[in-house]
């Protein structure tokens, strides 16, 4: 894994948009294929990949884009929708061809069959190129929640309390905030060929210490991460501030921009 210990949000936003322009630019002329997700952590980097479209140029024209999960029940134009928020805080912003961003369809009456013609979808687009990842407090990526199976694919999930607690201030009332999803899987994202996880605030100092230096377990979901050969984890200091060998991340981040050791080693 890649660790890099930034200042705040606006330093972060800078590396997770460099990891996206240079996937783009590797990838662009078969056709990018992006893992989007939703909630606050990577709408910083949003924003900076809306700016550099429009003051750089930056370009996702021939992308396709998948995002990584959906509340089972909310229509794909309801407010608190993911297909709905991906739309506001990214993709209408740049020239990504609509029709190209897909999510799992949260109103269907048979979520189950959704969520493996979801899985196959993605496969038969040929994989994602660059899945962006949060993190729960309590660990899990997309919606996988503790005791996930490592090789689990897309599935309706039932989401713990502390999901539902985490999630309700986006919701009027609390009872409102569903209580399963359709989600990608562990397995399903982690056949993603490159990744990056961005976390801030002391609230995900646990998670992140565990994904990065803890045992592998389904206790702590994105610990799979760890099986995975190109993660880049973008982190502010209270995010890191678990982190055992932050002084090793810092250090070895150095001799990787002065090009004397290989990142993802
Ligand atoms: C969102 C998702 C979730 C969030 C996680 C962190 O598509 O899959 O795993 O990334 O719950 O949410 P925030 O960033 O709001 O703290």
């Amino acid at each position: 894994m890649e660790i890099h210990i930034v200042t705040d949000a606006a330093e972060g936003a800078q590396a997770v948009a460099d990891v996206f322009a240079r996937t783009l630019q590797e990838t662009a002329e078969a056709g990018t294929v992006l893992g989007l997700a939703t909630g606050s952590s990577p709408v910083p980097a949003y924003t900076e990949l809306i700016r550099r479209h429009r003051e750089e140029g930056l370009s996702f024209a021939g992308a396709r884009a998948f995002l990584l999960d959906e509340y089972v029940g909310l229509s794909a134009g309801h407010e608190q929708s993911y297909h709905r928020f991906i739309r506001e805080n990214f993709t209408a912003h740049v020239d990504i061809d609509d029709a190209a961003v897909l999510s799992p369809d949260g109103s269907t009456a048979d979520p189950a069959a959704e969520a493996a013609a979801y899985d196959r979808r993605i496969s038969e687009a040929g994989g994602v190129d660059l899945q962006i990842l949060g993190i729960g407090s309590n660990g899990h990526i997309a919606f996988n929640e503790p005791s996930s199976s490592l090789a689990s694919r897309t599935r309706v999930v039932g989401l713990t309390r502390r999901t539902i607690a985490d999630n309700a201030r986006f919701f009027e009332n609390p009872e409102d905030v569903p209580v399963r999803a359709l989600s990608q899987g562990l397995g399903t994202i982690r056949e993603a060929r490159r990744i990056v996880l961005t976390a801030t605030g002391e609230g995900k100092a646990e998670a992140v210490a565990q994904l990065v230096e803890g045992p592998i377990s389904a206790r702590w979901p994105a610990t799979s991460l760890q099986l995975h050969p190109e993660v880049t984890v973008v982190v502010d200091e209270a995010a890191a501030s678990r982190l055992e060998l932050a002084d090793y991340y810092r250090h070895t981040r150095r001799l990787e921009q002065a090009g004397s050791v290989t990142p993802h080693s």
